[in-house]
């Protein structure tokens, strides 16, 4: 049966007033979620809550962008909803004879050419600026310099000035956005070890590439300590999804204890099981891929392990570290990361065990 004409309006009406609550909802909790920045976990990867200088640059050139397509969107959207409302059928007997055809109007034909080409002219002059403002910006002389290096499907992170190696978090200090209370930007060097991967966190900066055989260069100024989340943001492969990863942005003095701390050189195992690990770890095929200073095990296809139990996440984020998931790890990767590069080892459950007690005390 098909609908009375009543009943049909009657639905267009209730679907518009839901369709609208829910974008005020949404607007509504945008900016209550702007308000609350004081929270040191930022999981919002919402790129119109800047934190970062590059990333407030691009935020405002983006709202231009915005502001004119919206206006776009209203003036053709205005004419379609008027045309298809002036010119409805309007019941009784149609009128089936071939409306008039106008050929060329000269008016028209400029209006539609010369507009548009404005528009896309000042949109290509609002990017191109902003893009020219941050990739030419000069980085001072005591910029924090970072490696970063894209692998499937993890970040190796290396501070060349400080010899620290870690993997999947970044710690950088904070600066003000006024530059009274100092200000040190953080450079970004970005190269793959074996596909396409691409760097985004979005309160931070735009999204670059990381291409094998080539160095990219960013930068972050971050204006608020705390947890900013980001990701992969090219397919690399099966665990793409998984290739998650932090900045964490301390204080200027907490950054320089951090520091310090990951220099500590580790300490030996005291207890039974982690010396057992210890001997389990180095007799296995574990130092073939993974590193930890000072010891024999000098792999580079995996994360360096000198400081793991320093981070939040294990496997680039699929999990927290804990001492479960890390044990769950040692079992059997493939069980927390399925397709990850680390294969099922088939440990002995003894020698799971004492390898996971001898990665504990790395920290
Ligand atoms: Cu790396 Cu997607």
């Amino acid at each position: 049966m098909f609908l009375g004409s009543k009943r049909k309006r009657l639905l267009f009406w209730q679907s518009a007033v839901r369709f609208g609550a829910v974008l005020l909802g949404w607007m509504a909790w945008s900016l209550t979620a702007s308000a609350q920045d004081s929270g040191e976990m930022r999981p919002v990867a919402d790129m119109f809550q800047p934190l970062s200088r590059p990333a407030e640059m691009i935020h405002s050139s983006a709202l231009l962008v915005l502001a004119i397509c919206a206006g776009i969107f209203v003036v053709v959207t205005g004419m379609l909803v008027y045309v298809v409302w002036k010119f409805r059928h309007k019941g009784g007997e149609d009128d089936l004879k071939e409306p008039p055809q106008i050929y060329g109007s000269t008016h028209i034909e400029l209006a539609w050419t010369v507009v548009p080409i404005l528009i896309t002219f000042v949109l290509i002059l609002v990017t191109s600026r902003t893009i020219g403002e941050i990739q030419n910006a000069k980085m001072p002389a005591d910029a924090l310099q970072v490696r970063v290096v894209g692998h499937q499907w993890w970040w190796e992170v290396q501070y060349p000035g400080e010899g620290i190696v870690t993997a999947n978090e970044i710690h950088v200090p904070v600066s003000s956005r006024d530059g009274k209370r100092g200000s040190r930007p953080t450079e970004l060097i970005l190269e793959s070890a074996d596909v396409i991967h691409s760097f985004w966190v979005p309160q931070l900066a735009g999204k670059t590439d990381l291409v094998p055989n080539k160095r990219n260069k960013m930068w972050i100024e971050p204006f608020k300590t705390g947890t900013f989340f980001g990701n992969c943001a090219e397919y690399c492969g099966t665990q793409h999804a998984n290739m998650l990863l932090r900045v964490i942005v301390h204080e200027p003095e907490d950054y320089a204890r951090w520091v310090k701390e990951m220099k500590q050189p580790p300490v030996a195992p005291t207890s039974e099981l982690a010396i057992q690990g210890h001997k389990d770890f180095f007799a296995n095929s574990c130092i073939n891929c993974h590193k930890v200073d000072g010891t024999v095990a000098e792999g580079v296809f995996g994360p360096d392990l000198t400081k793991l139990m320093t981070r939040q996440t294990i496997g680039a984020g699929v999990a927290p570290l804990t001492p479960e998931t890390l044990r769950a790890w040692v079992r059997d990767p493939q069980t927390l990361k399925i397709g990850c590069l680390m294969p099922d080892m088939k440990l002995h459950d003894s020698e799971v065990d004492s390898i996971t007690a001898y990665l504990l005390t790395l920290k």
